[in-house]
């Protein structure tokens, strides 16, 4: 099989839908969705991130691949090649550095992740969760450690960009999203039945009003959905240029948000039940150390205990790497396609960058906290480029996609381009208002009110 490099395209319309939900799925619902769910107050957050998926991501998803699909070229050459002459090509740009931006913290958590496999399949970390919880702190105060780690995640993901992509991408995506699901799936049944876990559930589930108009959880709502479903910086548009013409891009787009949503809010149903069973939790105070400290309290109430956790984090660690692969993509394509860059060497040169700016980041937790925690914003280097790029950049890069299919492009040519080869566009004028006045008006709104309340 081609790599994707030759623009190959996929083998099928399922074999799309794996890559793209291998893209989707990863560190974003398990890790990022509760840790949001936790610091945005619980069910109010799950309510309004619900909402930003259906009315806000879902048309932009079919947007960015539609894109794709017409231009077959990276987010940069695609803007270029359908506005020749304007400056449409630094929406493409803002998602390049976002592929990096986010890939340089990512990496650090999927690091984690791996180390995890080993300590839990050790035993190593297991005890109460006074002690769990400073197990963590003491592993993430290792920073050579974290930094260790994130090269290893980012050798990894760009030795697999060097070879062929996309056979293999398909191939794990295939064994690993149906096992994920199992193992969630046995996760929350036993996480229901912890003494506590219906505190969990309320807290979950029963929506705190007054929190539905908070600024702050609203955009982070927002940031959060754009970050799961890989969208507002062309990680979908470059997946979309090697769809072919034939297949339905709705059903696609529709299967990969289901599969997505599905997935982290199943997540939720595993760490809130048990965040609860532990005497003294506060979901809200754990940041981004949540699931590490919940999890294997969890596992230690299972019977064969090591094993389940380290073949969570074995999961974890591979859909992680399924979304690291798309990240770098971006930067990579992106090397090829406009700079004429070889893919070694693109490859190359990204990833180092990468690791460079991944290396604060790994430390912000470890002894030089201090030297890269920002003055007066108080959070850690890796919450900071979180909060820059996922609740920033991304949603960004989504209201300029919108306003470039909806008002320059234009819906009809993208109508056309869905409808090429006879296949349908269910609901296209309902998209073409959301795409065209929906998206851009709610997503205006969300940063600007953000702004206005920091
Ligand atoms: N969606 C991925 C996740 O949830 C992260 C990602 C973001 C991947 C943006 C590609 C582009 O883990």
């Amino acid at each position: 099989m081609a790599t994707i490099g030759q623009r190959g395209t996929w083998s099928s319309r399922a074999g799309f839908i794996l890559a793209a939900s291998g893209s989707a799925v990863g560190l974003g619902n398990i890790w990022g969705f509760p840790t949001q769910v936790g610091q945005g107050g619980g069910a109010v957050f799950v309510l309004i991130y619900l909402a930003c998926v259906v009315l806000i991501c879902l048309p932009i998803m079919v947007a960015e691949l539609v894109l794709g699909r017409r231009a077959q070229l990276d987010p940069v050459g695609a803007f270029s090649m359908l506005r020749p002459g304007s400056s449409w090509w630094l929406v493409g740009a803002l998602g390049v550095l976002a592929g990096a931006g986010i890939l340089s913290f990512y990496s650090v958590i999927a690091g984690w992740s791996v180390a995890y496999i080993w300590y839990t399949a050790t035993g190593a970390v297991t005890g109460d969760a006074d002690a769990i919880g400073t197990f963590f702190g003491t592993f993430t105060a290792n920073g050579p450690l974290s930094v260790g780690l994130a090269l290893l995640v980012l050798t990894t993901t760009g030795a697999v960009l060097l070879g062929g992509v996309q056979s293999g991408i398909e191939r794990v995506t295939k064994l690993l999203m149906p096992a994920l699901i199992a193992l969630l799936l046995i996760l929350a049944v036993r996480a229901a039945t912890l003494p506590g876990a219906a505190a969990g559930l309320a807290y979950y589930l029963r929506p705190d009003f007054s929190r539905l108009l908070d600024p702050a959880v609203i955009n982070a709502a927002l940031g959060q959905a754009f970050f799961s479903l890989s969208l507002g910086m062309g990680a979908m548009l470059t997946y979309g240029s090697y769809l072919s013409k034939r297949e339905s891009l709705i059903t696609a787009a529709c299967w990969v948000v289901a599969l997505d949503t599905s997935m982290a809010l199943l997540a939720g149903f595993i760490i809130f039940p048990s965040g609860f069973s532990i005497e003294g939790f506060d979901p809200s105070a754990s940041g981004p150390g949540l699931i590490f400290a919940v999890l294997p309290r969890l596992f230690s109430t299972l019977p064969g205990g090591q094993l389940f956790g380290a073949a969570f984090f074995i999961l974890l660690t591979m859909a992680a790497l399924t979304s690291t692969i798309s990240l770098l993509e971006v930067p990579v394509a992106h090397c090829i396609d406009v700079h004429k860059w070889t893919r070694r060497k693109a490859v190359i040169l990204v990833t180092t960058g990468v690791f460079l700016l991944a290396i604060p980041s790994a430390l912000g937790n470890g002894a030089v906290a201090a030297l890269t925690r920002m003055p007066g914003i108080g959070v850690d280097f890796l919450t900071m480029m979180g909060t820059i790029w996922n609740n920033f950049a991304l949603p960004v890069g989504g209201l300029l996609t919108a306003v470039f299919v909806g008002w320059v492009w234009r819906v009809d040519q993208a109508i056309d381009e869905v409808e090429t080869h006879g296949a349908s566009f269910p609901a296209k004028r309902l998209w073409s208002v959301l795409i065209r006045y929906v998206c851009p008006v709610a997503i205006s709104v969300i940063i600007v009110y953000t702004i206005v309340s920091l």
